[in-house]
């Protein structure tokens, strides 16, 4: 950000126009960050505007404003959730910068409190984690509603896709009748990287971060997707509670332990600010190793009788105060923009910059997305930086979350060498030379070489051997890329070739480095372990675009075995019965049908692949037991609101059980599951005769009441 004059020299004038220009912004970052999921201000900058308009306002507190950035907790909620008014306020939390800041914190505490400097006053100390907070609300130790924060007073009942998150107990034991946890839902990183790279196989948004991801997972409307989404929460604090938890922080936080909730490992009692300090060092350097985004440290004041006395400003408690991490961003230049192509052909930009230290970890490159961003567009032709484009030779600001790939975020235009000049994306793959078209409605341009396109070849053989495809112990990313050089192999059925074209010459991979002869003997084991393998793994490592892991698990429960998967991808075409029949499976669309039937169908792809199943044993995906499955072989319709699941969640188990669950009710149908709002499928239902079940009857059937 370009810098503002000092507070300390505004006019009065000057003063109530930029507190005006503060409040616009800030109101506004904070509808971005809570409703859209989509923040437009870096966390730093947030901070840094929230302060100056603290400063500003201390100097000039006749003018602080009805709608002031320092009383806004949030914003208010999404429409589409009911919403849920805090039985105890959702609060926010005061940020102290450096170490000097948590001294005064201590000092502004013992003030209040009437305590001297030298008696004893402790403090708990805990990572903040970056998530969004959530209220789950339990009465006689069952969870009966969980709210988000909202504006701190009203939230949104999300109880249908908290119930969906491991880490939130549905039960309690001997709980007391009202009990509010409260917590950070959040997303590990390699779940977040797993989640995105999904969306990307899908054609779906991808997240800028795992707060995001987190919030756009927990704010879905439909639970199923949240389901989907794999969910943590930590219990950090409580809101209503009939009962005291314990006497101080640390004994409230045990408790919730025992309750079963995940609390944070790293929370530690601290005796003073010096020991405050300490502990934020420690956790300070476990960030980037942790798994999952933190931005801070929170100080709370154990004694829970002085948390009371101390109490609240307007939103904020005084008891408590966030040490935040300095922004992991940093500004250096871009040296040159690489194209990398990826298994499905897709040129990427990747930025090559000047190394830079960001958040503790040395940074040389980083993700530039597509040929728009690095124009200044998004998809939709938007204005992102204000229409910045990115040029080689350019000042760039690196953002790095957590595990997260870095990415460029901005560029100074005042730094701009002249000679910089606008990016042009290769209409030719910079590896095979084929030509790289980008089809209408596709983000990126794609190599069109397939199979001769090196590039191509040895992402997909990366992909072949990843720890959801083949998973070969030994064989990694750079090992295929050494074999892949050295003319080994050229396609994964080469893989299972090594042995007996290379096995007798161990010598030769012995000799290499890195290679030793129990690690080449180990390898071959390893390889040879793998000839046995699932058919929705075979799926998933084909690398086909559009079919992830979760795909390929629903086509190898659909179609068994190999045989018929692959004779139905070679036969399907638009409007015959292998097509319908591939489509008609949940999850499966016309996107990725055409992407399987393409595939299969190409002479080329399809000799690769058939080479590589003559080396396998594919086992049959595993049908349930359903022989005393009471529902086996009946047709089920669920109809009106469940209250104990999902309709994704009911449906799976159904057909889990041997049912089949059909959206419509006919003369055919065995079993209707009618839940409130039934409406005229319940009708129709009652007319035919067909057997009808409300959802506890259904449970109590299936066994799983
Ligand atoms: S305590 C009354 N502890 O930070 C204060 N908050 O900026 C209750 N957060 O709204 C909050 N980790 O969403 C607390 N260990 C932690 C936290 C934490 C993350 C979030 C929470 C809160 C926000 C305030």
């Amino acid at each position: 950000m370009t810098a503002l004059p000092d507070p300390n020299t505004l006019s009065e004038d000057e003063a109530k126009a930029e507190l005006a220009r503060l409040a616009e912004i800030l109101n506004e970052a904070n509808t971005a960050y809570h409703t859209q999921d989509a923040p437009d201000l870096s966390d730093a900058d947030y901070d840094a505007l929230k302060r100056r308009n603290a400063d500003i306002e201390r100097l000039f507190p006749a003018l602080k404003r009805a709608d002031s950035p320092a009383d806004q907790v949030g914003a208010s909620p999404a429409e589409g959730f009911t919403k849920v008014t805090h039985a105890v306020a959702m609060l926010s939390l005061s940020n102290v910068f450096d170490d000097a800041d948590v001294g005064e914190f201590d000092g502004r505490v013992r003030k209040y409190l009437g305590l001297s400097a030298n008696a004893s006053l402790a403090y708990t100390a805990e990572p903040k984690i970056d998530g969004l907070s959530l209220s789950l609300r339990y009465e006689n130790g069952k969870l009966v509603q969980a709210a988000t924060r909202g504006d701190g007073t009203v939230g949104e009942n999300v109880t249908a896709n908290a119930r969906t998150i491991d880490d939130v107990p549905h039960e309690i034991a001997d709980a007391p009748e009202v009990l509010e946890v409260r917590g950070e839902v959040y997303m590990s990183h390699p779940d977040f990287e797993a989640l995105n790279v999904r969306q990307a196989e899908a054609g779906d948004k991808q997240f800028a971060n795992p707060r995001n991801a987190a919030a756009g997972s927990l704010r879905q409307l439909d639970s199923a997707i949240t389901r989907a989404r794999p969910l943590r929460f930590f219990a950090y604090a409580w809101g209503a509670l009939s009962a005291p938890l314990a006497e101080t922080q640390a004994g409230a936080i045990e408790q919730l332990a025992a309750y079963g909730f995940q609390t944070n490992p790293l929370t530690a009692l601290c005796d003073g600010p010096d020991e405050m300090i300490a502990h934020y060092r420690k956790i300070e350097q476990l960030r980037a190793d942790l798994g999952y985004d933190i931005d801070g440290v929170v100080y709370k004041v154990n004694d829970l009788v002085l948390q009371g006395r101390l109490g609240f400003r307007s939103t904020t408690p005084r008891w408590a105060t966030a040490h935040k991490f300095p922004a992991e961003l940093a500004w250096t230049h871009l040296e040159a923009i690489d194209i990398q192509v990826g298994r499905t052909g897709a040129l990427s930009p990747v930025a090559r910059l000047t190394p830079v230290t960001v958040g503790g970890v040395v940074v040389s490159n980083a993700t530039l997305h597509n040929e728009d961003y690095i124009a200044g567009r998004d998809s939709k032709g938007a204005d992102i930086r204000n229409g910045k484009d990115i040029r080689v030779g350019d000042w760039v600001q690196v953002y790095r979350a957590g595990d997260v790939i870095p990415k460029v975020a901005d560029v100074d235009l005042a730094k701009r060498p002249e000679t910089a000049v606008p990016f042009v994306m290769p209409d030719h793959c910079p590896d095979c030379g084929s030509a790289a078209v980008r089809e209408p409605g596709d983000a990126v341009r794609r190599c069109t070489g397939g199979l001769v396109c090196p590039a191509q070849a040895v992402e997909k053989m990366k992909h072949f051997v990843g720890r959801s495809a083949f998973d070969i112990e030994g064989l990694g990313a750079k090992q295929v890329e050494q074999f892949y050089a050295d003319g080994w192999i050229k396609e994964p059925a080469d893989i299972f070739t090594l042995r007996d074209r290379y096995g007798s010459g161990l010598q030769q991979l012995k000799n290499r480095e890195g290679w030793g002869e129990r690690s080449a003997a180990n390898l071959f084991d390893a390889i040879d372990e793998r000839r046995e393998i699932g058919l929705g793994r075979v799926v998933f490592a084909l690398g086909i675009r559009h079919v992830g892991e979760a795909a390929g698990n629903l086509l190898a429960a659909h179609y068994q075995d190999w045989q018929s998967f692959s004779t139905a991808m070679r036969t399907a075409a638009l409007g015959n019965t292998a097509w319908d029949d591939l489509i008609s499976i949940d999850g499966v669309g016309g996107v990725m049908a055409q992407s399987l039937a393409t595939t299969f169908q190409q002479d080329a792809e399809w000799a690769s692949i058939e080479r590589l199943a003559e080396h396998l044993s594919i086992q049959e995906a595993t049908r349930p037991d359903t022989s005393d499955s009471p529902v086996a072989g009946k047709t089920v319709v669920f109809t009106g609101t469940l209250e104990r699941m999902s309709r994704a969640e009911a449906k799976a188990r159904a057909e889990a059980m041997g049912a089949k669950v059909s959206g419509s009710v006919s003369a055919k149908t065995d079993l209707v599951v009618a839940g409130p709002g039934a409406g005229s499928k319940g009708k129709k239902a009652a007319e035919l005769g067909i057997e009808m079940l409300d959802e506890d009857g259904w449970l109590a059937l299936i066994g799983a009441a």
